[in-house]
């Protein structure tokens, strides 16, 4: 079988840098810098192309298959990664009630590029790394064996995923002082850190409520590198209630950024973290000086954007 070579998505990278002017900012001497890694691919934008590359070519041709709820930024990812470079992809939704509905526009995209949609009962999604789970799942999509595809797990984050995520770091070396990105699973906060300079740290901003994941974060590090690797830590305050919670005060800073940059932040994680990094300066946290890098992991997209189904 032929590898899938993502290169020829043509993804633009390294990902722009741009600096903007925030009074918010320059009032405590801090330099804000966006990553425009959502300008990496039209659809495989943000983290996703990063995340997906290795496990692409790991992939081999296989069919890919992976987990996510019914606005899952990564199962649309994947479907479009597997339209375009001619893979098969299937996709185990959360929710089998979803099953009798019509597909939501979400969904609907992973069906238009061909991705095959399995839904299975919450209660089993929740068990879904567990080996007799995840062989049961395997039999029921048709995907005979494991050696038959390749799994990546929800959220796209594997270790394969983590080292891909090195280079987002590599690329910010010597431009910034620290480097801040919105966490879901944690997998691109555990290959940024481990990319930047011993100088350099990493911020991350869970958008889920929970306090678990640093223990995560630690187990994808270690499972990639060896051991926890690079300066990170998170700031857990900016979750505005949990995953695609929001609150009037993260809409009105949303819009305000807007209003303010000619940049739509994407709600449910870039949105959170521009705030995050607000109140932080605001707070005095950076010395005059420093240089932050809000990285950009996404761009909104069309559809309803506070469903509480990833
Ligand atoms: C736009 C966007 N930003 C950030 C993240 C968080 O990435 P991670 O799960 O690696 O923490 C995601 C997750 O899918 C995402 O869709």
């Amino acid at each position: 079988m032929k590898a899938p070579d993502p290169a020829l998505l043509q993804p633009r990278l390294p990902s722009p840098l741009q600096e903007i002017e925030d009074e918010r900012f320059t009032r405590h001497g801090v330099r804000l810098l966006l990553k425009r890694d959502d300008l990496i691919h039209p659809e495989l934008a943000g983290n996703k192309w990063r995340k997906l590359a290795l496990n692409l070519r790991a992939a081999a041709g296989r069919p890919v298959l992976t987990f996510g709820g019914a606005y899952s930024n990564h199962l649309r990812a994947t479907a479009a990664a597997g339209r375009l470079l001619g893979f098969p992809t299937i996709g185990v939704v959360r929710g089998d009630e979803l099953a009798h509905r019509p597909l939501n526009p979400s969904l609907a995209q992973c069906a238009a590029d061909g991705m095959r949609l399995h839904f299975v009962a919450r209660s089993t999604y929740r068990r879904k790394s567990e080996p007799d789970v995840l062989a049961a799942l395997l039999a029921a999509t048709g995907a005979a064996g494991p050696g038959d595809v390749h799994v990546v797990p929800e959220g796209g984050s594997n270790s394969l995923a983590v080292q891909g995520c090195t280079a987002l770091g590599e690329e910010l070396r010597a431009v910034t002082d620290v480097a801040a990105v919105a966490c879901g699973t944690g997998g691109t906060l555990a290959g940024l850190a481990a990319g930047l300079a011993p100088s350099q740290r990493a911020i991350g901003v869970p958008v889920l409520k929970g306090g678990f994941l640093a223990a995560d974060i630690e187990r994808l590090q270690e499972s990639a590198f060896g051991s926890r690797t690079g300066r990170w830590h998170l700031e857990d305050r900016f979750h505005c209630g949990g995953y695609a919670r929001t609150t009037p005060g993260l809409d009105a800073f949303a819009e305000d950024f807007e209003h303010r940059h000619g940049l739509a932040p994407e709600r449910l994680y870039v949105a959170k973290l521009l705030y995050g990094l607000t109140t932080l300066t605001q707070e005095g946290a950076f010395p005059a000086g420093t240089r932050v890098t809000a990285v950009i992991t996404g761009r909104p997209w069309p559809g309803p954007q506070a469903d509480s189904s990833r």
